[in-house]
């Protein structure tokens, strides 16, 4: 029996998120600046490589995989890494081989990643108006995103819809997007804005809408009950009573939720990020490329990357201002 990898604080790590690339085809005002410098491709891992690092998490028992990016999709050949990893789903080693995605490859790619193996989705969706969306993500185009769910549904995946709460932006959006998520039979998750990377001039503290003020102004048309279960990550849900579906809230502002903490994230040049809000990460690139047929020293490295995983992130705006800023962006680590 390998022994499972657990930290410092006695967290069982067993949910792997992977970027599989930085770069992505939307340009969102939160989360990359208009001119992004990307990483030159002979920097990334190769398609092999990243089944060979997955596998090793794998057998270390990592039982959730999250493929990531900047946008997954826009990774040449992804569905061909899909299609490796799904045969860790067929020996039962994993148990959930998932995608959190901006939708506008999906038209596309539906079909294929459900007959990988994908029976869940996340969607990064922030508004349902047409303008507003352009706006957000600069490059993206609602109509080809609801096209892309469209197909998600139709090839029988759940997917479950990513909002990044923004006052003064989706604030007038909350019940439409509860009602048209509930009348499609998705689930909502709202996530708090985090300072990650330098975005220009917008002030995350304007942005900033407390999951905690959203929670309560749903409250006022719907009874919502709290639900203990949890889908693996870090959301806390309810469920409204008059439609059924289920709301997630994503707080690492308001309330931090560090200490149940069970990931660590892979960069698409073989980073270990043991926190999204630290720093600290471990190069895996090195042990893998300078042992082609031996995984022990792969092994020895990302237990002792394990070894230090930081109790949790500094994120804070109580004080009214930014505390705990990163300067990577959240392309660089998939969220
Ligand atoms: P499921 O529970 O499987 O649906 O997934 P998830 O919520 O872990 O994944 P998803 O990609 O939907 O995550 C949504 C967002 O939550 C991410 O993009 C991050 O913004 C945030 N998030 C996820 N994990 C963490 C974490 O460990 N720390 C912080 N601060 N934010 C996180
Ligand atoms: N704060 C919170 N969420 C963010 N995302 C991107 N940048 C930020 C940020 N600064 C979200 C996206 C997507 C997921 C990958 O991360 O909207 O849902
Ligand atoms: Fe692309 Fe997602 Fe970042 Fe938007 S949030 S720019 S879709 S990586």
């Amino acid at each position: 029996m390998t022994a499972p990898l657990i930290d410092p604080f006695l967290r069982p790590i067993s949910y792997l998120r992977v970027s599989v690339t930085d770069r992505c085809d939307f340009r969102c005002v939160y989360c990359m600046s208009e001119n992004m410098t990307f990483l030159p491709k002979k920097e990334l891992l190769t398609l092999e490589e990243l089944d060979r690092l997955c596998s090793t998490f794998i057998r270390l028992g990592v039982e959730k995989l999250r493929i990531t990016g900047g946008e997954p999709l826009v990774r040449r050949d992804i569905l061909t890494f899909f299609r490796s990893m799904s045969r860790h789903l067929d020996s039962g080693a994993l148990k959930e081989l998932t995608l959190t995605t901006n939708g506008s490859q999906l038209e596309k790619f539906a079909t294929d990643l459900a007959a990988a193996g994908v029976r869940r989705i996340n969607v990064s969706l922030d508004t349902l108006d047409e303008g507003k969306f352009a706006q957000i993500t600069r490059w993206g185009r609602l109509p080809q995103v609801l096209r892309g769910i469209d197909a998600a549904q139709a090839a029988g995946m759940r997917v479950k819809i990513n909002t990044v709460a923004l006052k003064g932006f989706n604030e007038d959006e909350l019940f439409t997007l509860a009602e048209w998520c509930a009348a499609r039979g998705m689930d909502l998750t709202w996530i708090e804005v985090m300072p990650m990377g330098d975005i220009g001039n917008e002030s995350r503290l304007d942005q900033y809408w407390r999951l905690t003020d959203l929670r309560a102004r749903l409250a006022e048309r719907y009874r919502l009950t709290d639900l203990a279960e949890r889908s693996g990550g870090p959301a806390r849900y309810v469920r409204v009573e008059e439609t059924g579906q289920k709301i997630g809230f994503i707080t690492p502002l308001s309330h931090n939720f560090c200490e149940s903490c069970n990931r660590v994230r892979l960069t698409c040049t073989g980073e270990l990020f043991m926190c999204l809000g630290q720093e600290d990460n471990a190069d895996l690139r090195a042990p893998l490329r300078a042992h082609p047929g031996d995984d022990a020293p792969l092994e020895a490295a990302i237990r002792a990357a394990i070894s230090h995983k930081p109790k949790g992130h500094d994120f804070d705006y109580s004080r009214q201002v930014v505390d705990g800023k990163m300067s990577r962006h959240m392309s660089h680590t998939g969220g």
